[in-house]
């Protein structure tokens, strides 16, 4: 068992989430930093604040607010914490809406991971950093994408990323600090956010059944994407931090669909026609769209060892399930009720 200590941004997230629960299996103290929010989302993690008393000093799980916008708060945190591993996980991550809050998502996804690692350069400890770096920096480039083919983001989102992904790499080179970039292609679980396509699609699938909705409004069909399973990633992503040296990993299953496929399989779980329930909207689509996403996750196979387990169909029957669970319904109850349904209608 270890007796580290992780300090873990978007510990609240879908990642956050997983990860906690695997470093605290692993003997770990996590602490993980919130913002203020009046209402706060720690949904994903509340099983976990359940389990430890805050109040008990050798609590090895806790949360503190600090912010990645304001550089006192992460100084404050750190210096508290001491951490032996930073996991840079809190980003404003949704593409889509980059393109209307580009000044903020680059302000918190590239200068807030300059914020955490100049803090860490300036304390001086030999403190682990990992950044979560992202497939949408490769944006145009064709796939396969690796750790060598060129970054071409198509978004001030990916942008970003690839501003953090230098920043990360800069300060290895430049102070020898233990600072590593994970390339994670798109990774879901029932912990999806919401407005995220794959789980917009299955809990749309619950709400047509429940007759809360009638159609599901989607934007481009034809976007290809390289989809695993989050609990998969963050394991990989502790392995990155495991290393002798600091280095750069893509993480990706290297399988490549349609959002086309992904209605495909979901609804066909169900019995039921994609087409009947799905329109497209141009309030959907993005101004610049990533065409195709395929990782090529070698580097990773033979230096980390990782592996993904989970596979495209697992991934769409594990998400629908937890999206028919939270309406009450099993995968059975709800393929009777889709029997029922007529296309487009309650
Ligand atoms: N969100 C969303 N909503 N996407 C839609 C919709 C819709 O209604 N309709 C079609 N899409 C298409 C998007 O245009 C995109 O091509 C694809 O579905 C996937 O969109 P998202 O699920 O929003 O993910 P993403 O690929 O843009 O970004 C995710 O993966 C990145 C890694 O490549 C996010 O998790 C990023 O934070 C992450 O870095």
């Amino acid at each position: 068992m270890s007796c580290k200590t992780a300090l873990i941004t978007g510990i609240a997230g879908q990642d956050g989430s997983y990860l906690s629960e695997l470093l605290l299996a692993k003997g770990y103290t996590v602490r993980g930093i919130v913002r203020r929010a009046s209402y706060p989302h720690t949904e994903r993690v509340d099983h976990l604040l359940r389990a430890h008393d805050e109040r008990d000093p050798d609590c090895r799980f806790k949360l503190d607010y600090a912010d990645l916008g304001d550089v006192s708060s992460l100084r404050n945190v750190v210096e508290q914490v001491r951490p032996d591993e930073v996991y840079n996980l809190a980003s404003q991550s949704h593409v889509g809406i980059s393109f209307i809050t580009g000044e903020s998502t680059l302000d918190f996804n590239a200068i807030g991971p300059f914020r955490l690692l100049d803090t860490l350069r300036r304390m001086g400890a030999p403190t682990r950093y990992y950044q979560a770096s992202s497939s949408e920096m490769f944006g145009a480039s064709p796939p396969p994408q690796n750790e060598t083919t060129p970054f071409l983001p198509q978004s001030p989102y990916g942008v970003s990323k690839v501003a953090a992904f230098y920043l990360t790499r800069m300060h290895r080179v430049a102070y020898g600090m233990f600072a590593a970039n994970g390339i994670l292609f798109n990774h879901e679980s029932p912990r999806r956010g919401i407005n995220f396509v794959t789980r917009k699609i299955t809990r749309g699938i619950a709400s047509i059944l429940t007759g809360e909705i009638r159609k599901l409004y989607l934007g481009n069909l034809d976007a290809k994407r390289d989809w695993g399973f989050s609990g998969d990633y963050v394991e990989a992503i502790w392995r990155i931090l495991q290393q002798p040296e600091p280095d750069d990993f893509v993480i990706a299953t290297g399988d490549t669909r349609t959002v086309r496929e992904f209605l495909e399989e979901t609804f066909s779980l169900l019995g039921l026609v994609w087409e009947d329930f799905v329109e497209v909207e141009d309030r959907y689509m993005r101004p610049a769209e990533v065409p195709a996403l395929l990782g090529d996750a070698s580097k990773a196979r033979r230096v980390l060892a990782w592996e993904p387990k989970v596979r495209f169909k697992e991934l769409c029957r594990m998400m629908l399930e937890g999206d028919l669970a939270a309406k009450g319904l099993t995968l059975e109850a709800a393929r009777a009720l889709g029997s029922t349904l007529r296309p487009g209608k309650k």
